[in-house]
């Protein structure tokens, strides 16, 4: 793997945040929720957010965050008030470690300790990445493998889907949505001789449609990609799995991960209407984790991203699980010009603060926006730990607004919530599940799009901390 040079740590010893690595295990559905603060009367929905929250089985420590076992947390807003559900996901796969009582699986992190398993065993689905609504329906996602379809009501799992064998091998956690087209789309990576990637289109009624697959350059590693109204957009990083060594239990896949960066990013500029007629150019070595939104301009495709120079980010979320991280993921935020006639891009760096988790309005996806949303790390050491500060970016004059949520206040990935009715791109509020590391104790953080440097402008408190989720989503009032 690669690594960083390595600095010294911020302060020695056990992190408090490292609290919000335990695993949960007080599942419940709706309950009242403590409101600091004045929730806004017209934000109506339920916010649903999935992420790791179980990091070992049988007393064993999972190699990697990535192969925490998912979990769901959901917080219903409306009549004043919030009410706050989590739960466990129970896959089939996990429930078959929980009651073996140790690994049985391969995953990202973690082998599994038999060569059987190792060859035939399949992939384990553990539904922690992020949740997507679809037709009415709620689903925890995985890139690994296929959806788990949650119960809005409850959060309880009601069991994996293919949609009817539509779906799979696997089903990207990344799925966007052009309003445009009434229509998501999402990508899965189907391994073989000749690894390809699957295309689906997702109407907003209507069943899922394969669009066809697209020839990848290798055993590659690709998290999330981009849609505009007119194409697909994927940056596949020069990172390549030695499958073999895997199979021979010769470490994880995380652990066999091989920086290549002679072989340079390829983009996919895909269209949506003709996906077989795709260009692809190959571009310096850089890899993306998250895209925020692209849009189309005089022939040209703007994409914001959150660009890394390689795969270190890889070590620094393993290193996440077990305390201050020794290497620098050295995230920015980055806009792309790609001219797909010409083959070419060209990138700039907008910030030079460590971020990730970049979002735009969902009233914009696909089309120009003018703000980027984003977690980010305060300052100079902050980076060894989890993102501490919210940031808003206008993309058209530079201005950063950064939010600081409290001493030892910990956000995952702010979304964007419009107001009903709202005009302007940021008239909405900014909602962050957010970890109190000195109460040991989570909420959910609303803030005014317009003016987060006010802070929030309430918090809706659960009684008990809920690990870092990575995605989620909102699911307006009926
Ligand atoms: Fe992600």
């Amino acid at each position: 793997m690669l690594s960083a040079a390595a600095a010294p740590l911020p302060s020695p010893g056990r992190p408090s945040w490292l609290n919000a690595y335990r695993d949960f295990t007080g599942d419940h559905g709706f309950q009242p929720m403590r409101i600091e603060g004045r929730l806004p009367e017209d934000l109506k929905g339920t916010l649903v957010r999935v992420g790791p929250v179980t990091f070992g089985v049988g007393g064993q420590r999972y190699g990697h965050w990535f192969d925490g076992d998912g979990g769901a947390l959901a917080v219903r807003l409306g009549e004043g008030g919030a009410w706050g559900a989590a739960r466990a996901i129970d896959t089939p796969s996990i429930r078959a470690e929980r009651a073996a009582g140790k690994v049985l699986y391969s995953n990202y992190g973690t082998a599994a300790p038999s060569l059987w398993r190792r060859l035939f065993g399949g992939a384990k689905n553990a539904a922690n990445t992020s949740a997507m609504t679809w037709n009415g329906r709620l689903f925890a996602l995985v890139e690994s493998t296929i959806p788990t379809e949650l119960s809005l009501e409850d959060l309880r799992t009601l069991g994996e889907t293919t949609f009817e064998g539509t779906v799979g091998p696997a089903f990207s956690a990344h799925p966007h949505r052009v309003g445009s087209r009434r229509a998501s789309y999402n990508f899965g990576v189907r391994y073989g001789r000749v690894p390809l990637l699957d295309l689906y289109e997702l109407p907003d009624s209507g069943p899922i449609r394969r669009m066809g697959s697209v020839p990848l350059p290798g055993l590659v590693m690709i998290h999330d990609f981009i849609a505009t109204e007119r194409h697909l957009v994927f940056f596949v990083a020069p990172v390549r799995i030695r499958i073999f060594r895997v199979m021979l239990g010769l470490g994880s896949f995380s652990d066999n991960f091989e920086w290549r960066p002679e072989l340079g990013t390829e983009v996919l500029v895909i269209p949506i209407d003709e996906p077989s007629k795709v260009t692809r150019f190959q571009a310096e070595p850089f890899h993306t984790w998250h895209f925020g939104n692209a849009f189309e301009q005089d022939g040209r495709i703007v994409v914001d991203s959150v660009r890394y120079p390689d795969f270190g980010s890889n070590q620094w979320l393993a290193e996440q699980l077990n305390g201050w991280a020794s290497t620098d993921a050295q995230g920015r935020l980055h806009r792309t010009t790609i001219d797909p006639k010409a083959g070419t891009l060209r990138t700039e760096q907008v910030s030079d603060r460590r971020c990730e988790f970049p979002g735009a309005t969902p009233l914009l996806s696909g089309t120009r926006h003018r703000y980027v949303y984003l977690a980010a790390h305060s300052g100079q050491e902050a980076w060894r730990g989890p993102q501490d500060t919210l940031v808003k970016v206008d993309m058209e004059t530079g201005r950063e607004t950064v939010v600081t949520l409290g001493r030892e206040h910990y956000a995952s990935e702010p979304m964007f919530i419009p107001r009903p009715g709202g005009s302007a791109e940021d008239d909405g509020w900014l909602l962050a599940q957010t970890y109190d590391a000195t109460s040991d104790k989570s909420y959910l953080a609303v803030l005014d799009a317009k003016t987060p440097e006010a802070g929030p402008v309430a918090r809706a408190w659960l009684d008990h901390g809920f690990p870092f989720t990575f995605h989620g989503t909102w699911v307006p009032a009926a």
